[in-house]
């Protein structure tokens, strides 16, 4: 992927068709997008796809273009790393320029993550109208910056595309006007669904050395509040070497972290195996076929409540209870981790599980239908 510092001009040309402006930036940007932007292109309008750079890593980010059949950005703010200041400037300041230059009909942003709320900011203050895919997921949490960007970002939105059921809750709570939300589905679920028959665990497996003819665990650690502090990295490694002891666990890991980890022992078992992030479809076809999983993320909960694999959540609560109450997930302390693992694998997988409404593959298309109806557009 070309990486464009300033912008690019003149990729679409727009004639009189409202644009539509999609932002994306961090990995799980990325699978939401998809779906939506191939949806959107049954309708006359024009797109333009952003990448912040808020990712950059070859695997955190052009794996996903390629596997997901997303457009190559039109433009790449190449904004980088930083604190949430820095980075978050550098979104608006990019967003301002390119807002003023080609002035959207419409802004859509994705998720929680410092691009959504950069964006969502520069939108409101420019007057143009903004929809936000996955909005009213409520964690509760305000040390998590993800709650405060899901907040911010709500709250300034014009349309509220809402992934299940407590999330419309939350937003009436708040005072959103009923007439602004809508209950689509969870396009990121609409990804995996697109993928799931074509993933293939042994040939994946088997390139990163894995035997899956036995039980194993997949993990990806990422949180700040699990890999920031020193004293939480020290309980995570005996946590998840305790997990070790049981069965082989293959860790995809996250870039945030990794020399801190990788200080405090983490990759010294014969039982671990800590790798560079994998593309989209190798990291879900070794989901796909593991005994279980241990996650801090948010979309991990969602796919594998939809695979049916059980789902240790490493986190004091989630924004996403459906796939408690709906899933394969339970929330687990470090503490509690390795004798959850061993409960789990003791009771191996559920022939059938219940899968969250509207988490049914058609979530874009829904999406696109409140997007168009709002500029006034049908199918063309
Ligand atoms: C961000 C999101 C988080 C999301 C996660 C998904 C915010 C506030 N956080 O967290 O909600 O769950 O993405 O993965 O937006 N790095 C690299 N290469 C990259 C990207 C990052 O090495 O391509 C390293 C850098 O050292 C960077 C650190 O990871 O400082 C953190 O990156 P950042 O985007 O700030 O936050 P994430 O932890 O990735
Ligand atoms: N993912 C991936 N490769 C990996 C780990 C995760 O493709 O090595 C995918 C995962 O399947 C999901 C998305 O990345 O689609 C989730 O991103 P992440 O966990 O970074 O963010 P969160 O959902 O926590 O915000």
């Amino acid at each position: 992927m070309t990486t464009f510092h300033g912008l690019q001009k003149g990729s679409h040309v727009s004639g009189s068709q409202p644009l539509v402006v999609h932002i994306t930036g961090a990995r799980p940007n990325f699978p939401k997008a998809a779906p939506v932007i191939a949806a959107l292109r049954e309708f006359p309008l024009t797109q333009l796809l952003v990448h912040t750079g808020q990712h950059y890593d070859e695997k955190m980010s052009e794996v996903f273009f390629r596997q997901l059949g997303l457009p190559e950005p039109d433009v790449n703010l190449g904004v980088g790393s930083g604190a949430h200041g820095a980075q978050t400037a550098a979104i608006m300041i990019g967003l301002e320029e390119l807002f003023t230059d080609r002035r959207p009909d419409l802004v859509v942003v994705y998720g929680d993550v410092n691009s959504t709320v950069a964006a969502a900011v520069v939108a409101v203050k420019m007057g143009i109208p903004m929809a936000h895919v996955e909005a009213g997921l409520r964690s509760f949490d305000r040390t998590m910056p993800e709650e405060i960007n899901r907040l911010l970002t709500d709250r300034i939105s014009d349309l509220l595309l809402v992934t299940s059921v407590d999330a419309i809750a939350h937003l009436g709570h708040e005072g959103a006007a009923a007439d602004s939300i809508h209950f689509v589905g969870n396009p990121m679920i609409d990804t995996l669904l697109r993928h799931l028959d074509s993933l293939d665990t042994e040939g994946v497996a088997a390139a990163v050395g894995v035997d899956a003819s036995q039980p194993y665990v997949v993990a990806t650690l990422h949180r700040p509040g699990n890999v920031d502090d020193p004293a939480d990295v020290a309980e995570l490694v005996k946590s998840v070497h305790a997990v070790a002891d049981q069965v082989p666990v293959l860790i995809p890991l996250h870039p945030r972290g990794r020399g801190r980890l990788e200080e405090a022992g983490f990759m010294d078992h014969p039982q671990l195996s800590v790798i560079d992030p994998l593309g989209y479809v190798e990291f879900l076809g070794l989901v796909k076929g593991a005994a279980a999983v241990v996650t801090d993320s948010g979309g991990v909960q969602e796919e594998t409540t939809v695979m049916g694999v059980p789902c240790l959540t490493l986190r004091p609560n989630t924004e996403r209870p459906v796939t408690i109450t709906h899933g394969t997930n339970q929330l687990v302390r470090r503490d509690t981790l390795p004798a959850a693992v061993a409960e789990v694998l003791a009771a191996g997988r559920q022939a059938t599980w219940p899968v969250p409404p509207l988490w049914d593959g058609h979530a874009g298309p829904r999406i696109a239908e409140v997007l168009a109806g709002h500029l006034g557009l049908t199918r063309s």
